[in-house]
């Protein structure tokens, strides 16, 4: 009885305890307390953050304009053989502080990028076992960035991730562009547009429109040593992170503690604002590498093309198309108009036969006998360019990683500067082995093949290569980290229109800059001037053209506007050098269009249907403009005000009045005008077409 009074008036003290004294928030014990809650706003106060718990669990919200674009989220990661950082959770707040710097980019769409951000990190701890990490938000005008960062710690010594919890709920209605993730192809497909609850599972950049004409982009930055973040419909509405699998189990075996990359989310006005963004590249680390000044923008032609369009072959058992001869006509191409690289396609061993599932035989460092690297690359140095390098792997990184140091040591001592990479693996498995020998197959995206992309970037950069992969990890920023990972593929390029059935559709470069090129430079390869190539007579009996289906589905101009709308340091002019040389007028852009700007701004679009960018020349004060649209004609009304106070000459190349992808691809006109600042422009856009525009001052 006396027992049951002390317990009733401990519990009525604690009682009383509890109603008179808050909790504080940063000492909150009680995994059923009442929410806690932080709060932060981005520098122009229109994006406003909050983080919170609520029964042990942690959440976030999103809110522009005072209305939530991304409701109640939660946040955690879940391990095998120890608890997680999903229930019994408290936090507190440890910073929080205001950023506003600039900092310079060697080589990019703008020579100056602004990174102005207010900054959050709260410690979150879980309450029955002591274990903590922290969380970074960084809110930006144009979006949010946060990141997970577990310290060194006891039972973390080796932790394997099984589950990041991170959350995305959209808010009604969207728009959503997309392709699909863990496919065979790995993000080489024709971008889906639906309604956002008909996506399963997808790749980032995942674009949506909501209805009230809000962008947002989900996606990450800086993906290091973790594997690539898919999102997963939960529900309708409800995203959530899906982590690549690793061979071995698990998502992501990580050592000592380990930090995510980050998890962002664009929010704009209009699909221009996400194009315009930098976020991405401001939560990645500054340049580690120092001086990469030999590495230098610039546009490139190739040994390429002739083998997809099958006028030549990458092996012998063909027509061979890396021949010594027909490298040195490409030599003597770009030394006389203008390019500063040659990619050279089925040089080395390893080419005959059925090269795609056959990676395990390519030699890195020995050439086929009809193609004689040293003279060629001799050849090249006199005429005043370069070769450029091709390790074409089939997914074989093993094999690859074996060569690596020999092949980067011989493109090194011959003057390369580039080398494109390549992991076709159709079925999406790159093969490893392991340190016990054992044969494994990993998503190209996981955390193996992250881990290989920089492995190989960091060696290149060792030897002075900068690297262009195709069939690569997504990009998340880290070129700015490592300068010399200098473009890559991971969409579908123009090669799908040599072979691709269907082709590239009209509509597929006006989605592009909306969700493709917010993870970076593309190697898109623009610049195809026979748009029919399919419809030739075949070299030879034996290697027919393909299907007639396969086409170009722009207009000529179209071809010239994606210099500008397709951002990338290193431009191919894709096509045979005798087709540039027939069409002498739209050739004239290509030569002289740059690589390396001072300033980029995308003007106008709508996701899908059209897009107007402009860029600065980063070595003259030119202007470039490129305007493209869907399979819909179009006139565009573009204001000049870029331009400032410039009395300028419009070098126009455009459609010409009859102009249309599928019926008259070649109507094309050029015409030259004054124009200044003030002044606005009309562009007719045929069906598929667009418009190029090189802006000079008229005084020099
Ligand atoms: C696929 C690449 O995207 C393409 O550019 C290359 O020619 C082939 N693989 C062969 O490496
Ligand atoms: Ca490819």
């Amino acid at each position: 009885m006396k027992q049951n009074m002390i317990l009733a008036g401990l519990a009525l003290f604690g009682l009383v305890f509890l109603l008179l004294v808050p909790p504080p928030n940063n000492a909150n014990n009680d995994s059923f307390s009442p929410p806690v809650q932080l709060t932060l706003k981005s520098p122009d106060g229109r994006l406003q953050l909050a983080v919170f718990t609520d029964q042990g669990k942690l959440y976030y919200t999103l809110a522009h304009d005072g209305k939530q674009v991304i409701g109640r989220s939660r946040l955690g990661l879940r391990f095998r053989d120890q608890k997680g950082f999903d229930e019994n959770l408290t936090m507190r707040e440890l910073a929080r502080n205001s950023h506003d710097a600039r900092w310079e980019q060697v080589w990019g769409e703008r020579q100056f990028v602004r990174d102005r951000h207010e900054a959050l990190v709260i410690e979150v701890k879980r309450a029955d076992s002591g274990q903590h990490m922290r969380l970074q938000f960084r809110l930006f005008d144009e979006g949010l960035g946060f990141r997970y960062e577990v310290p060194k710690q006891a039972r973390f010594a080796s932790a394997l991730i099984t589950d990041e919890i991170t959350q995305f709920a959209l808010q009604g209605d969207a728009d959503a562009w997309w392709v699909p993730s863990r496919e065979w192809n790995r993000y080489e497909y024709i971008y889906h547009e639906t309604r956002a609850d008909a996506v399963s599972l997808v790749h980032t950049p995942f674009t949506i429109r909501q209805q009230d004409g809000v962008h947002l982009a989900i996606h990450e930055a800086a993906l290091v040593d973790y594997s690539a973040m898919s999102l997963k419909k939960l529900r309708d509405g409800l995203f959530k992170a899906d982590l690549s699998p690793r061979s071995e189990g698990g998502l992501v075996l990580t050592e000592n503690g380990f930090t995510t990359p980050w998890r962002t989310i664009l929010v704009g006005d209009d699909a221009a604002d996400l194009a315009n963004s930098d976020l991405m590249l401001n939560l990645n680390e500054p340049n580690k590498l120092g001086d990469v000044s030999w590495f230098k923008p610039g546009k490139y032609v190739g040994i390429w093309w002739g083998m997809h369009i099958r006028d030549r072959t990458w092996g012998r058992d063909g027509v061979h198309g890396a021949t010594t001869e027909e490298t040195r006509r490409f030599i003597e191409f770009a030394a006389e108009y203008g390019f500063d690289g040659i990619l050279v396609e089925g040089w080395n061993l390893g080419w005959d036969g059925n090269w795609y599932e056959n990676g395990d035989v390519f030699s890195f460092t020995e050439a086929y006998p009809d193609f004689d690297i040293e003279a060629l690359a001799d050849y090249a140095r006199q005429k005043g360019v370069r070769l450029i390098g091709h390790h074409e792997t089939s997914g074989n990184i093993s094999n690859y990683e074996n060569q690596l140091e020999d092949a980067f040591d011989l493109y090194e001592r011959l003057g390369y500067r580039a080398v494109k990479t390549g992991y076709v693996a159709d079925g999406g498995d790159i093969k490893r082995i392991d340190d016990n020998g054992i044969t494994r197959y990993e998503y190209h995206d996981g955390q193996a093949m992250v881990n290989h992309h920089h492995h190989v970037i960091k060696r290149a950069a060792e030897h002075r290569l900068a690297i262009n992969p195709h069939e690569p990890v997504k990009g998340t920023g880290l070129w700015r980290t490592y300068p010399n990972w200098v473009s890559r593929e991971g969409a579908r390029g123009q090669e799908y229109n040599a072979w691709g059935i269907p082709p590239n559709p009209p509509s597929h470069t006006t989605i592009l800059p909306f969700t493709r090129m917010l993870s970076g430079p593309m190697d898109f390869t623009p610049g195809i001037f026979d748009l029919r190539p399919s419809e030739r007579p075949p070299v030879r009996a034996d290697m027919p053209r393909h299907d007639k289906r396969s086409r170009i589905e722009t207009t000529l101009a179209k071809q010239l506007a994606l210099y500008v709308t397709i951002y990338s340091p290193i431009q191919m002019a894709a096509d045979l050098p005798e087709n540039y040389l027939a069409r002498p007028a739209a050739f004239k852009f290509i030569r002289q269009v740059p690589a390396d700007w001072q300033d980029s701004r995308t003007l106008q679009g709508e996701i899908g249907d059209y897009i107007v960018v402009a860029r600065r020349d980063r070595n003259s004060p030119d202007w470039y403009l490129g305007a493209i649209t869907d399979e819909n004609p179009r006139q565009l009304k573009v204001p000049l005000d870029f331009l400032g106070d410039c009395d300028c000459r419009a070098e126009i190349y455009a459609d010409g009045p009859a102009a249309d992808y599928d019926t008259n691809p070649y109507d094309f006109v050029t015409r030259t005008q004054a124009v200044t600042g003030t002044d606005i422009l009309t562009l007719n856009l045929g069906a598929g077409g667009g418009a190029a525009i090189r802006f000079t001052p008229r005084n020099q």
